[in-house]
């Protein structure tokens, strides 16, 4: 069985994520987590976000759920010696990403939707989404590797593992992969249309995951690819199994988000990412100017298709109640 409806309705948070309707219940916030203890350390570029250790990740989550912000995107920030050839840190279930995964669902059980980007790059010394031989990055090798990753999030309580690493046919194999371990209500977002986008600059500082040598456009969707290449990401995403499709980044694709979304059965996601946030916080004179911004940023997403939004803006809209 590759597909299976129950999963996004598998806890409250999951359905009211999906079906919730308004802004406020379709936000979820990035997090990026470190090792060690009350670090929360500003992040260049993107005034407002930290790299934050897991202590300082369980307050900070507490009270952003305590404003009705009830679902996380986590990325782990892997420190340089812990990085390899083969991104074996990114599927250590002792490392703090796996500790974040376990503290939060401890602490929020059923209440709270965990996702957790699962890719190669934060954990690889040369910064790339994949294996690398002879300075390429190598399709099936690489999705192996990524399985694993997805195993590990899933089995320390990750609600939806988060493939954003654009490798051919990794939907399909964590599918298979969940089914064999009997993980029937772990579920996968999949990063179906993904651009080689300039917009991710900001990230990858707060991630420390930049390519070392070349980019990533050999497998993020080339920027002037047309309809017809989203909509087969889309759908190879949805018939591999994925339980929620993903355009990123979102606002110059908001034309490609309304597509996908009337292309797809699956609930859909856009990310509005870093390079975006980024822009606002800079083009905003002051705190109400931001604030219609971010309330018009977001109103877009919903009005384009979007179930899901995945933004840096969340925390900010939800405690100042800018969103409801
Ligand atoms: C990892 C990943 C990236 C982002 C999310 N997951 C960076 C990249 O692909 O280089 C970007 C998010 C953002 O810019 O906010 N592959």
């Amino acid at each position: 069985m590759n597909i299976r409806p129950r999963i996004n309705r598998w806890t409250a948070a999951r359905r009211n994520l999906i079906n919730g309707g308004t802004i406020l219940s379709s936000l979820v916030q990035p997090h990026f987590v470190v090792a060690g203890e009350q670090i929360d350390e500003p992040i260049r570029g993107m005034p407002g976000i930290h790299q934050q250790s897991v202590d300082v990740l369980l307050k900070t989550v507490e009270e952003d759920a305590s404003h009705g912000l009830k679902a996380v995107m986590l990325f782990g920030v892997v420190a340089h010696e812990h990085k390899d050839a083969r991104a074996s840190y990114a599927h250590d279930a002792s490392s703090h990403l796996h500790q974040a995964i376990y503290a939060l669902k401890k602490a929020h059980g059923d209440d709270l939707v965990v996702m957790t980007d699962v890719c190669l790059c934060t954990a690889t010394e040369h910064g790339h989404c994949g294996l690398v031989h002879d300075r390429e990055i190598i399709n099936d090798a690489s999705v192996n590797v990524l399985v694993n990753i997805a195993l590990s999030h899933a089995k320390a309580g990750a609600d939806y593992v988060c493939a954003s690493d654009m490798m051919d046919g990794r939907i399909d194999s964590i599918r298979s992969a969940f089914e064999k371990n009997e993980l029937t209500g772990s579920g996968i977002l999949a990063y179906s249309v993904k651009y080689a986008s300039s917009f991710y600059g900001p990230f990858r500082h707060a991630a420390q995951s930049s390519p070392g040598f070349g980019d990533r456009t050999t497998h993020q969707m080339d920027v002037r690819s047309g309809y017809e290449e989203a909509i087969l990401e889309a759908n190879l995403d949805e018939s591999e199994g994925a339980d929620i499709i993903m355009v990123k980044p979102g606002l110059p694709y908001l034309d490609v988000l309304r597509k996908v979304a009337d292309s797809v059965v699956r609930p859909v996601a856009v990310y509005n990412v870093s390079g975006e946030y980024s822009m606002v916080m800079n083009a905003a004179d002051d705190e109400a100017s931001r604030q219609h911004m971010v309330v018009e940023v977001l109103t877009a997403f919903k009005r384009a298709g979007a179930n899901v939004v995945v933004s840096y803006h969340a925390r900010e809209a939800a405690r100042k109640r800018w969103v409801n």
